[in-house]
């Protein structure tokens, strides 16, 4: 036995007695004194001042002046709730993880969010929706960090900052709250034309959803799993809501805003009381794990990218049930700390060029907005698989480690205390081959093909939806101050669908451009994508 990780109340972590911070029939001071009054501060005479001596007036105000912490970069308004994954077994055959075993029970937290928003804007903004879905396993944690929307707007990480710039209010007047109904959107998306597919999604119905209950929720990058024996195979995740996909149009939309932008999380928490339980099935489409990690001429690398369910179904691995409200907000919906880098053996990333971006980028951030290293130890983010990770002190440190020799081996706390199980960490286990030159900036040519996908999702919708798809863009597209960007949208979305393009001119009252092939037609300088710099190694 080694040095064991126990919590400050000496309970085992994870149990509701650590969780509960405050108790006993008193109120009391932070310290534990029992107070008479809490309503009036300590004055010289009736009518002040008030005096310095007064340390619960000092405590008090003092601790309320530090109440807020820094909202999330992205992601700022979301809704929480806590839920139970039953696996099927289905997935037990190509992936070790014991969380798809038959009728295995793992507790789960799930938050949904809008992206662009700050904490306190509408739920029924025109934007993604993150489903983001914390797995607390035997064998570790496992985040699926996804969103309702299947693919996103950027193929490489290192844009990621610049998108977000782009969607996010105007430095100058913070407005809008709104993903895309200004300049820096449309600027972005038409002269980055990768995002164009992401945001056909965003101005068709997708993009303002009736319910958190009734959106699907995807992993989007492609994922690998490693069964027992070794062998991998190549995956989507998809979730599907038992009660179906369903969105409100604009006009809805408006309305509803106005009079309860609280509408997605009051209707979460509401249905959850009422004991009508959300449910999800979580699916795979399942590829063969090539050296090219191609299917059908898809790169299963490129993050804007679908495969469509007609080529390859989605079968079905488990079911989430979501039957807990919070108990407080601030403790679970915001601290949790969702992370892609959560994995469990089992699970494991492709070199996605946005998903490897991310597996540095959440750690990083939540170091800031969560004060320090430490995060993991606050109770929404605790394993509930044992932990002896040797990480010590560091800001709003809460266990109390013991032992002296947070290393291994040691000849001080038992040697050489920790098991290491073979083969079982996620980058290792399944050691991927990488190419023998390093490469700045250059994607495969793979990545290149920006329309096809967006054109291939609009003509999928009904006549109705494409109507909404013409409205979202005509509406969009005439907040924006811009005539140049307006037109260049215009170029990309004749290059997508050239009816869709006539009607959303009309709209705006511009002329109707002519059909673009390439992105290079939309943009005339070279796609950045394709411009590669290759240092060899030697
Ligand atoms: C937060 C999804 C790409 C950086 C989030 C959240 C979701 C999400 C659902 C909110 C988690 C929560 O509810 O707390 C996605 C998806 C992506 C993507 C599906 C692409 C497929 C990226 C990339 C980066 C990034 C490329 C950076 C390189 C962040 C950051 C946060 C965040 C910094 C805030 C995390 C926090 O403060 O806890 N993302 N994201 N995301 N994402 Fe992403």
């Amino acid at each position: 036995s080694g040095p064991a990780t126990v919590s400050p109340t000496g309970q085992e972590t994870g149990t509701p007695q650590d969780k509960m911070a405050q108790g006993g029939k008193f109120l009391t001071t932070a310290h534990g004194a029992r107070l008479k009054d809490s309503d009036h501060s300590l004055k010289a005479g009736n009518r002040g001042p008030i005096l310095l001596q007064d340390h619960h007036f000092r405590e008090k105000i003092s601790h309320f002046d530090h109440e807020r912490i820094p909202e999330r970069v992205v992601h700022a308004r979301g809704s929480g709730a806590h839920g139970v994954f039953r696996g099927y077994g289905t997935a037990s055959k190509i992936s070790r993880a014991g969380v798809f075993a038959q009728d295995k029970e793992t507790e789960v937290f799930v938050r949904f969010s809008t992206v662009v928003g700050s904490r306190g804007s509408s739920d029924l903004a025109r934007d993604t929706r993150g489903f983001a879905t914390k797995f607390y396993t035997d064998e570790g944690t496992w985040d699926l960090v996804g969103n309702n929307i299947p693919v996103f707007f950027i193929q490489d990480a290192l844009k990621f900052p610049d998108v977000v710039h782009a969607v996010k209010p105007h430095p100058d007047r913070e407005i809008p709250q709104a993903q895309s109904a200004h300049d820096t959107f449309w600027d972005f998306v038409s002269l980055h034309t990768e995002a164009q597919h992401h945001t056909m999604w965003n101005m068709a119905d997708r993009g303002i959803p009736r319910s958190y209950r009734m959106m699907e929720g995807f992993g989007i990058h492609t994922f690998r799993l490693i069964a027992q024996d070794g062998s991998t195979v190549l995956v989507k995740f998809h979730w599907k809501p038992k009660l179906g996909v369903h969105s409100v149009t604009w006009e809805e939309a408006q309305i509803i805003s106005g009079a309860d932008p609280d509408f997605h999380r009051r209707d979460l928490a509401d249905a959850i009381e009422a004991g009508a339980f959300p449910e999800w099935e979580l699916g795979v489409q399942v590829f063969e794990d090539t050296e090219d990690q191609m299917f059908a001429g898809i790169d299963l690398l490129d993050p804007t990218k679908i495969v469509p369910e007609e080529l390859v179904p989605v079968e079905p691995i488990g079911k989430m049930t979501l039957n807990r409200n919070t108990t407080n907000f601030f403790a679970e919906t915001e601290q949790v700390a969702f992370n892609p880098n959560n994995l469990v053996p089992g699970i494991d990333v492709t070199n996605d060029p946005l998903l490897q971006g991310r597996l540095f980028s959440y750690l990083d951030t939540q170091i800031t907005r969560l004060g320090g290293p430490n995060w993991n130890q606050l109770p929404i983010n605790r394993p509930h698989a044992a932990v002896n990770d040797m990480l010590r002190d560091g800001m709003h440190q809460t266990a109390v480690h013991a032992g002296v020799a947070p290393y291994r081996p040691n000849s001080l706390d038992g040697g050489n205390p920790f098991e290491t199980p073979d083969g079982d960490r996620p980058f290792i286990d399944h050691p991927a081959p990488v190419p023998a030159s390093v490469k700045e900036r250059a994607l495969p040519a793979s990545f290149e093909d920006h329309f096809s996908q967006a054109r291939l999702f609009f003509q999928s919708l009904s006549e109705v939806e494409k109507e909404h798809v013409a409205q979202a863009y005509t509406f969009e597209l005439g907040k924006c101050y811009e005539q140049a960007i307006r037109e260049r949208q215009l170029k990309a979305l004749a290059a997508i669908d050239p009816t869709l393009a006539q009607v959303v001119a009309d709209g705006l009252g511009l002329p109707v451009p002519k059909p673009a092939e390439s992105p290079a037609d939309v943009v005339p300088s070279p796609a950045l994508s394709q411009v590669g710099r290759e240092w060899p190694l030697d």
